[in-house]
């Protein structure tokens, strides 16, 4: 979703403005519709460039102007909530006066009635944009302080925010504010900047503060002040996250990075001789941990299909009763949590906004507040108690694929260590352990697929609607495998229970509705084998992933894909990468925009 890179300098050689585009590049995965910039030139002036589609697009706007010292400079990628996709609606925007330049990530949800009372007051609007009002606010308030005017401005703001503003009146300055939306200043050698994401930034930085709820941070050349000074955390860059190799796609690479993701997430955090997990980011929570009796696990999307898979894991293995829910249900229900529930929120972003709000929520309540993300140093990991990182390396691609299995097998090592403290034994916790260890080659093996999987794709390229059935652990699997195909190819697919088939779902049925029916040799096998029977009896297509060795569904399905074995908990790790790989052929196929589907952003920072 939106992104804000800012940046300032006193080094009049510095090339800000190749450094800001670079910056903002590296916000493009999260996705975007329009961007902008805004500097101030010589003559304090404050020149604003915009451009619809993509950053290139923006880059040509700029050709004219000196490609050093642009400083203060404002860039912004805009992922439209109000107002259409259009220049005037891009950010940067400004007052009446031109003389302050705003680039806004959030919601201002009470704008309607401020921009009501602003125009009454003779303020010319000339977006259909939320954020144009804090630009007229801060024009209201300013006297002679560029701060003092931002933040009287953003008192009158209901929703969320985070802001980078710029003025011909303080020309040497950037003011930053955020609330529940992040922001953070980053130090570099003669240069200060402002971003929405320290991936945008980090390879020109050594240090960087994250600002926190409601300060506001003044950065000026020669460093920058904020409210409640916080000390700088190092930084940590391998340099490389960017770098798609040899794939045409990120997805692809994203995908069959599995072995090695798998393997950092699991690094360090096996105990064979105790049959458990160590997971030092929960060591803070110990005696907390071991006296929770329930378990609510919150997500949304691919990181609520993993809290899925949670629910059936803990409540099996750790013998704890639990629930999972979106977020965005979850935040608004009356719920009676008792006081031994812990709440676990997973996250690839650590910022989505529904989810953060979910653990606010159980934080003022007094729940135990735990995370589960990809993102160091997210708002996520600042709100929750403690947490578990799932180290997959940066994701790129819009669709989640390697953050969802390191999710999968992160839940894997908290049950092992909620399981242990409770009633698994441990022969239970060494098997699964060994299990685990066998994984990252595993899904090697299954990553052999992809060649049989482009086949199936090329026989049912022209299909419209698929169903994803599964059963049991692998009935989130079948939920994630039609969210991954519905994301990047546009086509219509259902992901369900087997159960539930003739409960209605089967007068979808029919030759030209293909079902892709999850049916490892596990608990539930049989049971999902009389399912694909009801379904072929009916002229249905079915495509069944099922175990290696398993003969018997060759002369059922009309096409199989074979997993290698492994314990029932742990099939949807492997299951998923088929059905990763399936949905990634058949867009590809159509001709999609893979790592950026239409209408998506990676991270949803707003309601
Ligand atoms: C799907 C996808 C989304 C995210 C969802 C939550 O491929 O990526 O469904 O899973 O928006 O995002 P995070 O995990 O960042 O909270």
């Amino acid at each position: 979703m939106c992104g804000i890179v800012a940046c300032l300098t006193k080094d009049r050689d510095k090339p800000t403005l190749s450094i800001g585009i670079d910056a903002l590049t590296r916000l493009e995965y999260r996705g975007y519709d329009s961007a902008g910039a805004a500097f101030r030139t010589a003559s304090n002036t404050i020149i604003c460039k915009k451009a619809i589609g993509k950053i290139l697009n923006l880059q040509k706007e700029l050709e004219e102007y000196d490609q050093t010292a642009l400083t203060p400079l404002i860039l912004h990628t805009r992922w439209a909530t109000h107002g259409t996709v259009t220049t005037s609606n891009a950010h940067p925007l400004s007052d009446c006066s031109g003389n302050f330049y705003i680039a806004h990530n959030g919601i201002v949800e009470n704008y309607t009635s401020l921009k009501k009372q602003l125009q009454e007051e003779g303020h010319v609007f000339l977006s259909e944009t939320d954020t144009e009002v804090i630009a007229h606010l801060i024009e209201k308030y300013f006297i002679n302080n560029l701060e003092d005017a931002v933040r009287k401005a953003l008192e009158q703001v209901v929703g969320t925010y985070g802001i980078a503003v710029i003025s011909t009146y303080e020309p040497d300055k950037i003011v930053a504010a955020s609330l529940s939306s992040p922001l953070l200043i980053g130090l570099g050698e003669d240069i200060i900047f402002v971003a929405s994401d320290l991936s945008a930034i980090a390879p020109y930085i050594q240090k960087v503060v994250y600002l926190d709820d409601r300060e506001v941070a003044v950065i000026e050349p020669n460093g920058y002040t904020i409210i409640r000074e916080k000390k700088p955390q190092e930084v940590q860059w391998s340099g490389s996250a960017h770098d798609k190799g040899n794939y045409p796609h990120y997805m692809l690479q994203e995908i069959m990075e599995q072995p090695s993701t798998l393997e950092e997430t699991m690094r360090g955090r096996l105990d064979l001789q105790e049959g458990s997990a160590k997971l030092g980011g929960l060591i803070s929570v110990a005696v907390r941990l071991s006296r929770v009796n329930n378990v609510q696990l919150v997500g949304c999307g691919t990181a609520y299909h993993a809290c899925l898979f949670g629910e059936y894991l803990l409540e099996e293995h750790a013998c704890i009763s639990s629930k999972s829910e979106v977020s965005s249900e979850f935040r608004y229900r009356k719920r009676a949590l008792s006081k031994d529930t812990a709440l676990i929120a997973v996250s690839q972003s650590g910022e989505t906004a529904d989810t953060l709000a979910a653990i606010k929520d159980a934080v003022s309540n007094n729940i135990l507040a735990l995370g589960i993300t990809n993102s160091i140093g997210s708002t996520q990991t600042r709100i929750t108690d403690a947490g578990v990182y799932t180290r997959s390396g940066t994701e790129i691609g819009v669709a989640a694929t390697k953050t969802f299995t390191s999710q999968l097998v992160s839940l894997v090592l908290l049950a092992l260590l909620l399981g242990r403290q409770r009633k698994l034994t441990l022969p239970e916790g060494q098997t699964i352990v060994n299990e685990l260890l066998r994984i990252p080659n595993l899904v090697r093996h299954t990553l052999l697929c992809t060649d049989r999987v482009l086949e199936i794709a090329k026989k049912y390229e022209n299909c419209e609607n698929f169903f994803f059935l599964g059963r049991k652990y692998n009935y989130p699997i079948a939920k994630e495998g039609a969210l991954k195909l519905k994301e990047i190819s546009y086509v219509h697919a259902e992901g369900s229970y087997g159960g539930e088939l003739k409960h209605g779902e089967l007068a979808l049925v029919s030759e030209h509705f293909p079902s892709i029916c999850i049916v490892p040799k596990d608990s539930v096998y049989d049971k999902m084998v009389s399912n694909i029977e009801e379904i072929k009896t009916r002229n249905g297509t079915v495509i069944a992933i099922t175990t290696e060795g398993n003969t018997e569904l060759k002369s059922i399905a009309d096409d199989v894909i074979y997993i290698p074995e492994t314990l029932e908990i742990l099939y949807p790790i492997l299951s998923i990468i088929p059905l990763q790989l399936f949905a990634y052929h058949f867009a590809n196929l159509r001709g999609c925009d893979i790592d950026k589907p239409r209408n998506l952003a990676k991270s949803v920072t707003v309601e």
